[in-house]
């Protein structure tokens, strides 16, 4: 048997890039309007911890309900998908989910793709362990920008996994983008993707708003990773965690409220940040099955199966790929 450290080798492809973009992002943020951050800096170690406590949170019901759907329904998913894939997940954080389809669906190889290197090192490692057959090819990087994989293996169909309504994070508009990319990419396969529905904002609300603060904790993390690498001076106790609903918009909105006049120092830059400045820190977009399904298609995907809970909180969804025209997708 391999030693589970050979078989988790440390490959970086797109490494490190998305850390790097932190300062000039966060400058960008706070400078001007709109006054938005992207929420993939959130995860560094300890957002990536806070994460994880927000997924067992009584409140947040995307987690243990999506979990159930992959678990009740593992099998008929194996069978649209088909077995013996090149299995891609995007977003993979602490590799959990596609423990509950590695029984049936029982992938040729896994390739888990995380900003957050360390935890996805660890998470990987532990995986092997759990799963010694498996070959596990950890990615390090931003699975949103351009991914370059290494070659599929031949006769395997590459397939994706986007668990989490993680695409919520981005609108409907870079949603068709990423769609775009991800149906070129699994050509031949497709993607088994998990979206959050749009329900009752007050669920909605109290899924984002949890009694235990975790989840301002975890929008906060922002500010504290800044003063940690960029050594800025974010007072934490200066900023409100503000969470709603924005209906027209069909999406949960995060920021940071200022609340008080003050200063913050970023690469020698002062910035004045007035009473009740809102830095935007994350959207996380709740769709229709009918609504996701006609984002898919315009993407190039053929929707296919949907299984959903019986209080239809979340979906998971099988979309089909386009046919090989005789060339891999890249
Ligand atoms: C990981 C983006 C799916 O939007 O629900 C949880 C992140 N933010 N609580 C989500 C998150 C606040 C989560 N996603």
């Amino acid at each position: 048997m391999r030693s589970p450290l050979t078989a988790v080798p440390p490959l970086h492809l797109q490494a490190q890039q998305a850390e790097d973009g932190f300062g000039p992002d966060l400058r960008q943020a706070l400078a001007a309007p709109p006054h938005a951050i992207s929420p993939k800096y959130f995860y560094d170690a300890e957002g990536s911890r806070l994460f994880d406590c927000i997924c067992a949170l009584p409140e947040y019901y995307p987690t243990r309900t999506e979990r159930a759907i992959l678990q009740r329904h593992a099998a008929e998913i194996a069978a649209h998908v088909g077995a013996g894939c090149d299995l891609v997940e995007f977003g993979a954080g602490s590799c959990r989910k596609v423990r509950l389809l590695l029984p049936e669906l029982q992938p040729r190889r896994y390739l888990p793709i995380d900003i957050s290197v360390q935890h996805l090192q660890q998470a990987a490692a532990e995986l092997v362990r759990q799963h010694p057959g498996l070959v596990v090819v950890p990615l390090a990087g931003d699975y949103l920008g351009p991914v370059r994989l290494p070659p599929a293996l031949p006769g395997a169909a590459r397939v994706g996994f986007f668990p989490g309504s993680t695409i919520g994070n981005l609108t409907p508009q870079e949603a068709l983008q990423f769609l775009r990319g991800a149906a070129r990419l699994l050509r031949g396969g497709g993607l088994l993707l998990g979206v959050d529905l749009v329900k009752d904002p007050a669920v909605l609300h109290a899924a984002y708003n949890d009694a235990q603060g975790v989840t301002a904790d975890f929008n906060l993390n922002l500010l504290a990773r800044a003063n940690r690498e960029l050594g800025t001076n974010f007072d934490l106790d200066g900023f409100w965690h503000s969470a709603f609903y924005n209906a027209p918009l069909q999406r949960i909105e995060m920021h940071l409220v200022s609340r008080r006049r003050q200063q913050v120092t970023l690469g020698g830059e002062t910035f004045d940040l007035p009473q009740g400045l809102a830095l935007h820190t994350e959207n996380s977009c709740k769709y229709t099955v009918a609504g996701l399904q006609a984002l898919a298609e315009e993407a190039g995907f053929r929707p296919g199966a949907v299984w959903t809970d019986e209080q239809a909180l979340f979906s998971v969804h099988w979309l089909q790929a386009p046919a090989m025209d005789g060339r891999r997708g890249e």
